[in-house]
C-alpha cells in the first residue's frame, strides 16, 4: 500500500465517519500547515513523512516553462486551496512545482454565508465560497514570507462582490499593483460561478479592458509578469474563441482551463438534493468538460500555453490533459480526497511513465494524441 492508498483507505474514511465539516477541516489543515512551515526541521520531517519515497521533485524530464513561468515540475496547486497565502512553503513541500494563491480581491470580504462547501461523493466538491478573502493588503503581507521558494508562485486576482463591473479593470489592477513584485505570475479570475454575474465579464471586451489596465500598471513600474486568464468550462465555444483571439493579440501568458462547472445536468447527476444547490462542481464531473475545452483551444491555437485542471486524480487523468494540449496541470479536489502524498506519487508515476516511453521532456507529450 503506498501513502496515497493509505490515506484513502485508512484516514479519509475516518473523516467521513465523524462527518467532519469540509470547511472547518480545511481551516484546520491550513492552520496546521502554516505552523509546521514555521519550523524548518519540522517541515523537513513533515516532507519526508508525506511524500512518496524516491519521487523526483524536478529533473530534465519534468522541468518546463509555461507562458514564461519556470516550473520545476508540471504539477501545480491551483487557486482556492490557500486563498490567503498562509501555508505556501508547506504546500511546496508536498511537491507542487507551482502554488497559486487566491482568488484575492482588493478588500477583505467574508464570501457567501455557510454552509458553502460540500462533498456530494468521493472526488467531487461543490463550493459556493464567493471569494472569501482577507484582501490584497493582508495577502501581500503574507507573501513577504515566501520571497525564497522552490517553485513558481502565482496569484489569482478578482473583484469584490460589491463593486460595479465598470470598475473591474481598476479592481484587478489594484490587487496586481499591491503584489506585483511578490509573485511569478497572475491569473485573472472572472470565471467563478459564486459571485453574482461575475461570469458576464468573460467577454473579449471586458477582459481586454482588465488586461490593458494590468499591463498599464506593469509598464509604469517596469516590471512585466506573465498574466493568464482562467475560464469556466461552461463558456460557449464562440466566446472561448474570442478570448483565444485576445490572448494572441495581447500576447498573454496563456489560459487556465478550467474553473468549476455550474452545469445543471451535472448537478442533477449528483442526486436530487444537489440540483438546486448554488455553487460550482469540481473533481470527476468536470474532467471531460475541461479536457474537451483544452483540446478545442489547443486545436485552434496550438501555440497558446494552457494549464489544465478539472478532475485530475491519477496518472491517466493527468496524461489526458497533457495529450489534449495542457503544458502543466493543476490538482485541487483530488488532494482533498487522496491526501498530501498525491502530488509526489503522481510525479513519481509520471516520471517513470516518461522514462518507459522514451519521453525526454514533458513538452514532448503536449497535444500529442496517444
Ligand atoms: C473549494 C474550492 C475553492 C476554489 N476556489 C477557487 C478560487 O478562489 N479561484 C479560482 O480561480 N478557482 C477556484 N477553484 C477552482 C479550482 O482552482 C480548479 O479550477 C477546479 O476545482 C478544477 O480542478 P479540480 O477538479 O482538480 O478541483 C476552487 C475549487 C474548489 C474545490
Amino acid at each position: 500500500m503506498n501513502k496515497v492508498q493509505a490515506y484513502e483507505r485508512l484516514f479519509y474514511p475516518l473523516l467521513e465517519a465523524f462527518q467532519v465539516d469540509a470547511e472547518k477541516a480545511h481551516h484546520v489543515v491550513i492552520w496546521m500547515l502554516s505552523h509546521i512551515e514555521k519550523n524548518p526541521q519540522l517541515l523537513s520531517v513533515f516532507e519526508q513523512i508525506v511524500t512518496a519515497r524516491g519521487y523526483p521533485y524536478t529533473n530534465e524530464r519534468l522541468q518546463t516553462v509555461v507562458g514564461g513561468v519556470d516550473l520545476p515540475n508540471p504539477i501545480i496547486l491551483p487557486a482556492g486551496y490557500d486563498k490567503n497565502a498562509e501555508a505556501v512553503r508547506a504546500l511546496f513541500a508536498l511537491a507542487f512545482g507551482g502554488v497559486e494563491n487566491g482568488t484575492v480581491p482588493t478588500k477583505g470580504q467574508p464570501g457567501n454565508p455557510p454552509k458553502r462547501v460540500f462533498r456530494p461523493r468521493r472526488n467531487v466538491i461543490l463550493n459556493c465560497y464567493g471569494f472569501n478573502s482577507d484582501g490584497s493588503k493582508i495577502v501581500s503581507g503574507n507573501l513577504k514570507n515566501y520571497e525564497e521558494r522552490r517553485g513558481a508562485l502565482g496569484l489569482s486576482i478578482g473583484i469584490n462582490k460589491d463593486r460595479p463591473h465598470e470598475q473591474a479593470p481598476t479592481a484587478h489592477r489594484e490587487v496586481l499593483a499591491q503584489t506585483l513584485e511578490q509573485v511569478d505570475f497572475f491569473t485573472i479570475n472572472v470565471s467563478s460561478p459564486n459571485t453574482k454575474d461575475l461570469r458576464a465579464l468573460q467577454t473579449y471586451e471586458s477582459l481586454k479592458a482588465i488586461v490593458l489596465e494590468c499591463f498599464a500598471e506593469m509598464k509604469e513600474r517596469g516590471i512585466m509578469k506573465p498574466v493568464f486568464i482562467k475560464l469556466a468550462p461552461d463558456l460557449p465555444y464562440e466566446m472561448v474563441d474570442e478570448i483565444v483571439r485576445l490572448v494572441e493579440e495581447l500576447h498573454l501568458a496563456g489560459l487556465m482551463l478550467t474553473n468549476t462547472t455550474n452545469n445543471p445536468d451535472i448537478k442533477a447527476s449528483l442526486g436530487q438534493q444537489w440540483s438546486n444547490q448554488a455553487g460550482g462542481v469540481s473533481g470527476t464531473p468536470v474532467r471531460a468538460l475541461a479536457t474537451q475545452m483544452i483540446a478545442h483551444v489547443h486545436h485552434i491555437a496550438p501555440t497558446i500555453p494552457i494549464i489544465g485542471m478539472g478532475g485530475i486524480k491519477d496518472l491517466e487523468s493527468a496524461l489526458e490533459k497533457f495529450f489534449a494540449g495542457a503544458s502543466a496541470v493543476g490538482i485541487l479536489t483530488a488532494l482533498v480526497f487522496q491526501g498530501p502524498s498525491l502530488p509526489s506519487q503522481l510525479l513519481l508515476q509520471l516520471d517513470q511513465w516518461m522514462e518507459e516511453n522514451g519521453v525526454s521532456n514533458i513538452r514532448e507529450i503536449v497535444g500529442v494524441r496517444r
